[in-house]
């Protein structure tokens, strides 16, 4: 199995530019002891094909009309009729339409139209707020056989690049084992008309599709149920989505790379599980980066968490599938990174493992080492996602030279407590860092909250054999485990811990479908993209 897994690890690790390998050798990697699940079958996911237009395909489908006020009809709708324009005008007062917020009416029988979709602004035009009326829409339409047109006449170039890419977002279907999306015909395509639509174009093109494309990604690898996705699968994955993306290099650690490098901690967290843990990094170098060293993003991808021998409870425990999101979300925002070519350097890390009880588990009491040697006692096998990031940052920070590294986990039950599915907790010990992530938060509408590091957590989190311990005494359960990934890290790294337990996925609402919510793919593609380098100080305490 030793050699099986030497010849993985030499066939992964390259460094060139868009050359990713589909190894014959990975494959014969997945020989452990568990079904092979060849015979399951995912829908591919799908968006509609957008092109920008100064004037409409065809008077027929589904219109998508915006609107702040009924003014706005004449200059949105210039294309349609006299006829259509009144007939939308009178229905909208029929209907009282009241502009405020972002709404929506749908209306049929005008004109030559399937269905003419008038949606709100509202008076916020961020483009956080865009994106997310062409997320309504886009999900609101998505049985709409014919193809769409937008019109955005009066609409600046970036209004209409955020409605595209919105549109796309919502688009996304999570029932990737049911037959009616295994068969679904490709969707029709949407054309954008507007007066400015090559700036528009260009402004999709360079950056919102990519976006499209990264957020379908992360949310696949998250929906995907842990018997298809486990660490080996998830390298496979990364390797086919970043196929011939220039600028990237990827590397996969199997078990043997990561004992050298002395990642008893993650190696630890994966004991139980017949699935051997990888350690992916995903280097992206844009033309044009800064030479300050990368931006490091540290994703926890524990493919399945039943707690380990500390066993969860057996309600609510399928949702633990999602506990890779951190991982597929980091590296999500590297595909969207380099598929839009950003002046950027960065590098996702995957922290992949499976958290499960066996004979060969590790035990509460057990005691792990850390790649940077700092000692753990597991208190709670349950704590899991700490020590595989414990490696991911350790290995960061002594390898990399980063400008920063922040991490993103579903790392505890306790932050869902504190701020529910409003906002992930943000721990960070670096200000100007967290201020950039809070600014990124903001554009991207990935919402965050700052969350404190107390000075208390360092007793809370010590031991009385090792050095630390992976579960914390008090009742600040998140601030324990932002702590403890926090010792792994160098005291003047600009580092960062965002706990999106809360975020990651949920029922389908009006802007997503049941699952995955991507959350964290466009908040750290704008924080990278936005990012300037903060002072490497040890913060005081
Ligand atoms: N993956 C869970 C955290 C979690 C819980 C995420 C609910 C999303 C929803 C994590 O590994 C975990 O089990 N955390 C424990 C930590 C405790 C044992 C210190 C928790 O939060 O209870
Ligand atoms: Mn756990
Ligand atoms: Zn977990």
């Amino acid at each position: 199995m030793s050699t099986v897994r030497k010849a993985i690890a030499a066939s992964l690790s390259f460094a060139l530019a868009g050359t990713a390998l589909a190894s014959p050798a990975l494959a014969q990697g997945r020989s452990d002891a568990v079904a092979p699940s060849l015979t399951l079958k995912a829908a591919k996911s799908q968006h509609r094909a957008v092109t920008f237009a100064a004037a409409p395909a065809q008077m027929a489908g589904t219109l998508v009309l915006p609107l702040t006020g009924e003014a706005d009809l004449a200059t949105r709708a210039s294309a349609l009729s006299d006829a259509e324009r009144d007939a939308i005008a009178r229905a909208l007062k029929a209907a009282e339409f009241d502009y405020k917020g972002q709404g929506s009416l749908s209306l049929r029988g005008i004109g030559g139209w399937d269905r003419i979709h008038v949606v709100s602004t509202g008076t916020n035009m961020s483009p956080a707020a865009i994106q997310k009326l062409g997320v309504m829409a886009g999900r609101a339409l998505m049985k709409d056989k014919g193809p769409l047109t937008v019109m955005a006449g009066g609409l600046p170039a970036e209004a209409v690049a955020e409605l595209a890419t919105g549109m796309g977002i919502g688009e996304y279907r999570s029932d990737l084992y049911q037959a009616k999306a295994r068969d679904a015909a490709p969707m029709a395509g949407t054309v954008i008309v507007g007066d400015t639509a090559g700036a528009a174009r260009a402004l999709y093109e360079g950056r919102g599709k990519a976006l499209v494309e990264a957020m379908a990604f992360a949310r696949d690898l998250s929906n995907e149920p842990a018997n298809v996705i486990y660490p080996e699968s998830f390298v496979e994955r990364t390797l086919a989505a970043f196929a011939g993306v220039p600028g990237v290099s990827i590397e996969a650690l199997d078990v043997p790379a990561m004992e050298r490098l002395g990642m008893g901690s993650i190696l630890g967290s994966g004991r139980g599980s017949a699935r051997p843990p990888r350690m992916l990094i995903v280097r992206y170098t844009g033309r044009g980066a800064s030479s300050a060293g990368p931006v490091v993003l540290a994703g926890k991808g524990i493919t399945f968490d039943s707690g380990g021998i500390s066993i969860k409870n057996s309600g609510g425990m399928g949702d633990m599938k999602f506990d890779m999101s951190g991982a597929a979300s980091v590296v999500g925002a590297v595909l969207a990174l380099s598929k839009s070519r950003a002046p950027v350097d960065v590098v996702a890390i995957a922290a992949l493992s499976e958290n499960m009880p066996d004979g060969n588990a590790v035990r509460p009491a057990d005691v792990l080492q850390a790649m940077n040697g700092k000692t753990i006692e597991i208190i709670s096998t349950d704590a899991e996602g700490r020590l595989v990031l414990a490696d991911a940052v350790a290995y960061a920070d002594a390898k990399l030279n980063p400008a920063a590294i922040v991490d993103m986990a579903t790392l505890t039950g306790s932050i869902v407590t504190a701020l529910g599915d409003d906002y992930a907790g943000m721990f960070s010990r670096h200000d100007p860092l967290a201020t950039q992530l809070l600014q990124a938060g903001e554009a991207s509408g990935d919402d965050l909250w700052r969350m404190p590091l107390h000075a208390s957590y360092a007793d809370d989190t010590k031991s009385t054999i090792a050095d630390i311990k992976n579960s914390g005494a008090s009742g600040a359960g998140a601030g324990a485990g932002a702590h403890f990934i926090g010792a792994f890290v160098k005291p003047e790294t600009p580092w960062a811990h965002i706990d999106i337990a809360g975020m990651a996925w949920g029922g389908a609402s009006d802007v997503k479908a049941a699952g995955s919510t991507g959350y964290g793919v466009r908040l750290l593609e704008a924080f990278v993209r936005n990012f300037q380098p903060v002072p490497k100080i040890a913060a005081a305490d």
